[in-house]
């Protein structure tokens, strides 16, 4: 089978996930989130109660057992698949994101899991700094006002009760941590496909990089 890597980049709420799972199912394409990685590792520092913010406390990664598979996230076994949606893991995700050791682990992991071949990954510095060689990198747009009702959408069908203003606050929160941070910042890379989401529905955006990838396969 011939290798084939898609970069899905974006800010929260720009559809990645949701996208990239639905193309992964439609082209037999190996997927992973790679922000499901980072509030894993987020779960685990608050269950370890270490200083967020502090770089050399993150050691407790090299023991840890991260899997995804059947876009689940597993940590030592264990499903956290939910967990890892709280909003404690949500509201401290960018701090830990933020630190240049977990970064250099979490790159090396995604890397070797992109080597082997026909994948599609989504986060924030896929493109930029993970996968610089993807065949096709995209980078997903919408407003920020679409971005939070889609949150506040989610939240509802799920059963979450949720304020819209909040949701606002805490994706505009995060964009800045994510986009301001020194190692890896969310950044569109230079030969990523732009696509605003904000007007199109979810099978457009689909059909849209299904088209891209077929014309780069073959
Ligand atoms: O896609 P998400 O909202 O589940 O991502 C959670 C956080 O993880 C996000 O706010 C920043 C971080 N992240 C990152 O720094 N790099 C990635 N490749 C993916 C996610």
């Amino acid at each position: 089978m011939k290798n084939f890597q898609v970069a899905i980049d974006g800010p929260a709420g720009s559809g990645k996930s949701t996208i990239s799972k639905l193309i992964a199912k439609e082209l037999k394409f190996q997927y992973l989130d790679t922000g499901a990685m980072y509030r894993a590792i987020t779960y685990q520092a608050l269950a370890l109660k270490i200083n967020l913010e502090d770089d050399t406390a993150y050691q407790f990664i090299e023991k840890l057992k991260l899997e995804y598979k059947n876009d689940k996230m597993y940590l030592n076994g264990k499903d956290v698949s939910l967990e890892i949606r709280k909003p404690n893991v949500t509201n401290n995700v960018s701090t830990v994101a933020k630190n240049k050791s977990v970064r250099i682990k979490m790159k090396d992991f995604q890397q070797k899991i992109a080597s082997n071949g026909q994948v599609i990954l989504d986060g924030r510095d896929i493109g930029s700094n993970v996968l610089p060689n993807a065949n096709l990198k995209v980078f997903l747009t919408a407003t920020i006002e679409c971005r939070a009702n889609r949150r506040f959408l989610e939240n509802q069908a799920a059963g979450i009760k949720s304020s819209l203003k909040e949701l606002l606050e805490e994706i505009a929160l995060r964009d800045h941590t994510d986009a301001t941070r020194k190692y890896a910042p969310l950044k569109k890379a230079d030969d990523a496909v732009t696509i605003d989401t904000t007007e199109l529905s979810i099978n457009e955006v689909c059909a849209e990089i299904i088209k891209l990838i077929h014309e780069r396969m073959f």
